[in-house]
């Protein structure tokens, strides 16, 4: 059911690589909440092509932009208002990639250059993305802009590598930037520390299914799917959470505050 929470809205979601990604849920639940957009993706993301599938269900138009290049950015975000016909409302960063976990780089051994591009790409990006939005005035007055983060963020989850680091940074932009967005015009920056979800970013680090029960079981609700976090994401995006700033959200069936459940205990117990 619709509820036209965004009718009116103007913004940008990007990372919508497949229909398994968030960004790509999200994208059809904004739209079906009435809020018109651009699609964006890394130029290497667009060879698959899918983006223009969901840009036909969505009536929207895709700029390709590397999430780590400001001349790119700055074309997203100007391309963008010209396109929709005015400032933006809201803004969604789905990105993240490491080349160690990629590669299989353990923790322990792990390769500078590709360390930096992990937080480039991951959370820098975030950075560029505010401070691009911010120079060319590009968000209308209670506008919301929100990045998704994982809870290796404050907790250690060895598979998850210097993706842990990536999103600590992340989650810090988002305080940081915060402040001075809010200061500015009223826009409101968040953090979303979503449940481990099967999209290829998530099913690229080691162990994941695993990693995937163990949450299911550590959180009393289970573990929020991809379209829990598009809903969530949409709220953040409406009129109803215009005094949220400069908060880690955490989105994952009460796991973060659970110590132990019956169902893993019962697992636990199993043999003994
Ligand atoms: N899947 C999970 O378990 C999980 C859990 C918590 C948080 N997250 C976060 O959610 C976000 C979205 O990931 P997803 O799970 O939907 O996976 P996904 O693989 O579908 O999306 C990741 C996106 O990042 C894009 N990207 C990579 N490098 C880029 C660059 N240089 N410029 C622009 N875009 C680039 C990819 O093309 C892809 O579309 C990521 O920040 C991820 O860390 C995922």
């Amino acid at each position: 059911m619709a509820y036209n929470l965004l009718k009116g809205k103007r913004g940008i979601i990007s990372g919508a690589l497949d229909e398994n990604s968030i960004a790509w849920k999200t994208a059809l639940k904004c739209h079906e909440e009435g809020a018109q957009f651009v699609l964006t993706n890394a130029p290497v993301a667009m060879r698959m092509g899918k983006i223009n599938e969901l840009a036909e269900q969505c009536g929207a138009q895709v700029i390709p932009a590397d999430a780590t290049s400001l001349e790119d950015l700055e074309n997203l975000f100007t391309k963008s208002q010209e396109i929709l016909g005015g400032k933006l409302d809201f803004v969604l960063h789905s990105i993240g990639m490491s080349p160690n976990v990629r590669k299989g780089k353990h923790y322990t051994d792990l390769n500078y250059d590709w360390y930096l591009k992990s937080i480039d790409i991951s959370a820098l990006s975030f950075h560029k993305m505010l401070q691009t939005a911010d120079k060319l005035d590009a968000m209308n007055e209670w506008g919301s802009i929100v990045a998704l983060s994982y809870i290796a963020a404050q907790r250690t989850f060895p598979d998850y590598s210097d993706m842990a680091q990536a999103k600590a940074v992340l989650e810090s932009i988002a305080r940081s930037y915060g402040y001075f967005f809010a200061k500015k015009n009223k826009v409101r920056v968040n953090t979303i520390s979503q449940s481990p979800t099967k999209t290829t970013a998530g099913t690229g680090v080691g162990g994941f299914d695993v990693f995937f029960d163990y949450a299911d079981k550590m959180s009393p609700l289970g573990n929020a799917s991809a379209e829990d976090c598009a809903n969530y994401i949409t709220v953040m995006f409406s009129d109803f959470t215009r005094m949220v700033t400069m908060q880690n959200l955490m989105h994952d069936g009460g796991f973060s505050s659970s110590g132990i459940t019956d169902e893993l205990v019962q697992e636990l117990s199993r043999g003994k």
